[in-house]
């Protein structure tokens, strides 16, 4: 039995996760939950799951869920609460699927506290990859990606000999606007931006997957957690969302890894692993005629994924930069304080105008993310 405690309960991942803990009652439990805002949800998660630990953002929600539970669980709040459910001694598993860098510091307590960290915040290996490898090792914890492009690759390259990989594509949707000329870009709105046409999931990474930001953070996650460098990662455009990365080799084949895009699939992978056993979606439905298409991205009309290229190649926190000015671009877009072009001008003009260091601790790693987050949002404040 694993007992889980998952950050991030009542998001996208969150209720995902919940719905493979329902179909695998005899193999997961739940022990501890946190969330943020969502008390409703969260209350009626406690009812359902029970567990024994409960974090909400702040400290009249836990007052609030103290009084409309029907049981006892300890309630915390804030950073010292979703720490306490990420360090709870009866968890031996963390769904770390908290959104953006708020995630960094309980991800990496967890792997150096010696828990399987199932990670769907690719923010905090973006941000601190160096660093969540050195907790792990120092802890004995066990980081496995859940995000479905870096789930695919850990199942193509378990047991592989390094030596016969000659790069590693992972796929990309290519967002809402994958057709739209570049000027119709320019001018796009929040609901056309958040019209994602194969994932269903929360807003920021909707976003991202429109300026194709979200494939650049996933790069350099699959360069963090395989050892890769920018040369050996590669980006394929597949619309229909249903392969979700290949492996190349020196022969000049490939391996991919093809599975129904629904998000379930890779965190019972991470679950369960390294167990198959069924679950909530069923197998892969061949006997459907259909049809897949690969196309290369261009960078012209989506630029993030250049400048995660860019990152990626200068290192030490230049990634940490580029994710913390993109969270600030992004939340302004949201906000309707930035037009849709203007994500990656921000996030473009804090790269060039900051100066990544090494990675060093965790504290130099939130240095840097704090001094991109306040250049970004002189940024935002400027063009405003
Ligand atoms: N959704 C997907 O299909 C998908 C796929 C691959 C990777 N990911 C990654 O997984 C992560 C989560 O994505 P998502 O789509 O599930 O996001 P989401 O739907 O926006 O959910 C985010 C979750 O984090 C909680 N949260 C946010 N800030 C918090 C804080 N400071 N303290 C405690 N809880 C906090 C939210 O709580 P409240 O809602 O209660 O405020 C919510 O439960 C992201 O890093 C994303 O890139 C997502």
């Amino acid at each position: 039995m694993r007992s889980l405690a998952i950050l991030g309960s009542t998001g996208s991942i969150g209720t995902s996760t919940l719905d493979v803990v329902r179909a695998h009652p005899e193999r997961l439990t739940v022990v501890a939950l946190a969330a943020g805002r969502n008390r409703e949800l969260l209350k009626a998660q406690c009812e359902a799951f029970r567990p024994r630990c409960v974090s909400v953002g702040s400290r009249e929600d836990a007052d609030w869920l103290r009084a409309a539970l029907p049981y006892r669980p300890d309630l915390h709040w804030g950073e010292t609460g979703l720490m306490a459910c990420a360090l709870h001694p009866g968890a031996d598993t963390v769904v770390a699927a908290i959104v953006g860098s708020a995630g960094l510091a309980s991800t990496e307590a967890a792997l150096r506290a010696g828990r399987r960290v199932c990670v769907a915040n690719k923010e905090s290996l973006v941000v601190g990859g160096a660093l969540m490898h050195e907790a792990a090792l120092a802890g004995g914890g066990e980081l496995l990606p859940v995000d479905s492009e870096h789930a695919a690759l850990h199942q193509l390259l378990d047991g592989r000999d390094r030596a016969t990989i000659r790069e590693v594509r992972i796929t990309a949707s290519g967002g809402p606007f994958r057709d739209w000329p570049l000027a119709r870009i320019h001018a796009a709105t929040v609901a056309e931006a958040l019209n994602h046409p194969t994932w269903k999931m929360g807003p920021k990474i909707t976003i991202d997957s429109a300026t194709l930001m979200n494939k650049g953070l996933e790069v350099i996650e699959a360069s963090v957690l395989f050892g890769l460098t920018a040369d050996q990662v590669a980006v394929t455009v597949h619309p229909q969302s249903q392969v979700h990365a290949m492996v190349g080799f020196h022969d000049g084949t490939y391996q991919l890894q093809v599975s129904a895009n629904d998000m379930k699939l890779p965190i019972q992978y991470c679950l369960l692993y390294p167990d198959k056993q069924p679950g909530p979606v069923a197998p892969y439905p061949w006997e459907a005629a259909r049809t897949w298409t690969f196309e290369a991205p261009d960078l012209d009309r989506f630029p993030c994924l250049g400048l995660a290229f860019e990152a990626l190649r200068t290192g030490g926190t230049a990634p940490a930069l580029l994710n913390a000015a993109n969270e600030v671009a992004v939340a302004a877009f949201l906000q309707g304080r930035l037009g849709f072009w203007d994500i990656q001008a921000c996030n473009r003009d804090t790269l060039s105008s900051l100066q990544a260091t090494a990675q060093g601790s965790l504290e130099q790693v939130l240095d840097a993310d704090r001094a991109a987050r306040r250049h970004a949002e002189g940024w935002v404040q400027a063009r405003a």
